[in-house]
């Protein structure tokens, strides 16, 4: 039901949506295996879709810890706040651009742990795309990690060129094989 709900949205929206089918369990496993969530207070998530990541941070996140969510696409939204009913988390339905506008509302200046992203940056306008990394940096404490999976390693230069370090690592367990990139900020 997901996975068809998925295609859907794909066909409707491809530039958004970005890939034709959710996330595997394995790629899942490399986008969250470098966190510790003993130690992390405040995750974003951007671009959760059906949920697959959501899903396996909700299980791991500490009970004093909070999840701010970001999904711009209509029915994924709707569908992913009607499922999820869990007072630590928030679905929000806007452009992950807008990010430190929600951290706000919940402390002035509060600042991410860890970001966890599936944004299709290479499908995005450049404008977008250069407006979303900006924002996702300056949405991060110190030392806070951006944790983005993309189809290709286009992406490197631009997250190099922002984040004191960045590692690469890959998936075929995927559809399509995926790199996941780890940045940290200085
Ligand atoms: C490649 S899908 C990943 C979905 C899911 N996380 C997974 O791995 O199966 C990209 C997701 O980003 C969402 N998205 C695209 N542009 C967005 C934006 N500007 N702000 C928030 N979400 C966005 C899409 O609607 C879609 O849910």
């Amino acid at each position: 039901m997901a996975k068809r709900n998925f295609i859907k949205q794909f066909f409707k929206d491809k530039k958004m949506v970005g890939a034709v089918a959710p996330s595997t369990k394995f790629l899942c496993h490399k986008m969250l295996e470098n966190i510790d969530f003993s130690k992390t207070k405040t995750i974003v998530e951007l671009g959760p879709g059906t949920g697959v990541f959501t899903d396996v941070i909700i299980e791991r996140m500490s009970n004093d810890s909070r999840l701010i969510v970001l999904e711009l696409n209509d029915n994924f939204y709707e569908t992913l706040n009607k499922r999820i009913n869990d007072s630590r988390v928030q679905i929000i339905h806007d452009s992950a651009e807008f990010i430190q506008k929600y951290l706000d509302t919940i402390q002035p200046d509060l600042k991410a742990d860890v970001i966890i992203s599936s944004l299709p940056l290479m499908v995005f306008p450049e404008e977008l795309r250069n407006n979303v990394v900006k924002s996702s940096h300056d949405a991060l404490k110190k030392n806070g990690k951006y944790i983005q999976f993309q189809y290709s390693l286009q992406s490197k230069r631009l997250l190099e060129s922002i984040y004191k370090s960045v590692t690469v690592k890959f998936t075929v367990k995927n559809f399509p094989p995926a790199f996941v990139y780890t940045c940290i900020k200085a």
